[in-house]
């Protein structure tokens, strides 16, 4: 299933991708044929309220997965590992992993770039298909210090190594958060695997944002966001309008990229 995305990039056919928690958006998600659904460890802040996605629990991760996999179960759907379930070991990272996939994802992601690179080999060797996420990772802005656009300036070789090290180790697709238009199209036509941008430019094969945030739920307009339901109409015309603006390639539009 995920060689489907690597012939998508290879067709030049955007991949259009969004969060969802609850079997009920996930339904419409996929009525709307949604590419990819991610049960992102943004759950910890969209829907426990957290200031962060530090504190989410792998029990809370299985639920969401579950609850989505019912909603959507024709759909790729992605389970995202939460902080201190994989950076202790190659065998922890496995472990968890592999409950994550029990509970119905067909790929989980994980946020790290070449530090990771040994796990992320570990779990695909084993069966395990992994997403890697570079750029932004919101589970270090504790030790970083916060959201900050990363790449710039000296950085950019770091993070293009870190994205060339998780497709070496075997990751089927990246997720680029908070970089550069530039740096995320050289990623983009470096890799073989497929890139999904938040923050990310249009240059990416494939677009993610979270589903709360395209809808205008969200207390603050993030820049790289676009309300898709401010215009009106329905939640489901807005999920429609989103994948087809992905897949035209008029999402994300210049004002929603970071230069
Ligand atoms: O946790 C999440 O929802 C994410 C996406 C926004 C990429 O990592």
């Amino acid at each position: 299933m995920p060689q489907r995305f690597i012939k998508m990039k290879q067709e030049g056919e955007k991949i259009a991708a969004l969060t969802a928690y609850d079997a009920t958006t996930a339904r419409l998600l996929e009525a709307a044929s949604i590419d990819c659904i991610l049960v992102g460890d943004s759950l910890g802040m969209v829907v426990k309220g957290e200031k962060d996605t530090l504190n989410v629990q792998l029990e809370e991760t299985l639920y969401h997965v579950r609850a989505v996999v019912a909603g959507a179960p024709q759909t790729f759907v992605i389970g995202d590992m939460p902080f201190a379930t994989f950076q202790q070991s190659p065998q922890q990272a496995f472990a968890n992993a592999a409950k994550i996939l029990a509970a119905g994802a067909a790929m989980v992601k994980i946020e790290g770039g070449s530090n990771l690179a040994e796990t992320v080999h570990f779990l695909t060797q084993r069966g395990i298909p992994v997403c890697a996420h570079v750029g932004l990772m919101p589970q270090t802005v504790r030790a970083s210090g916060g959201y900050r656009v990363q790449g710039r300036g000296s950085q950019a070789e770091q993070v293009e190594n870190d994205a060339q090290q998780m497709q070496d180790a075997g990751a089927a697709m990246v997720v680029l958060e908070m970089l550069p238009q530039t740096l995320s199209a050289s990623i983009s036509e470096k890799l073989q695997i497929p890139t999904i941008g938040i923050g990310g430019g249009n240059a990416c094969d494939g677009q993610i944002l979270v589903v709360y945030d395209m809808l205008g739920m969200s207390a603050q307009q993030l820049r790289f966001v676009r309300n898709f339901l401010a215009d009106g109409g329905s939640v489901a015309d807005a999920i429609r309008a989103y994948i087809t603006a992905v897949k035209d390639g008029s999402f994300p539009a210049q004002q929603h990229s970071i230069d």
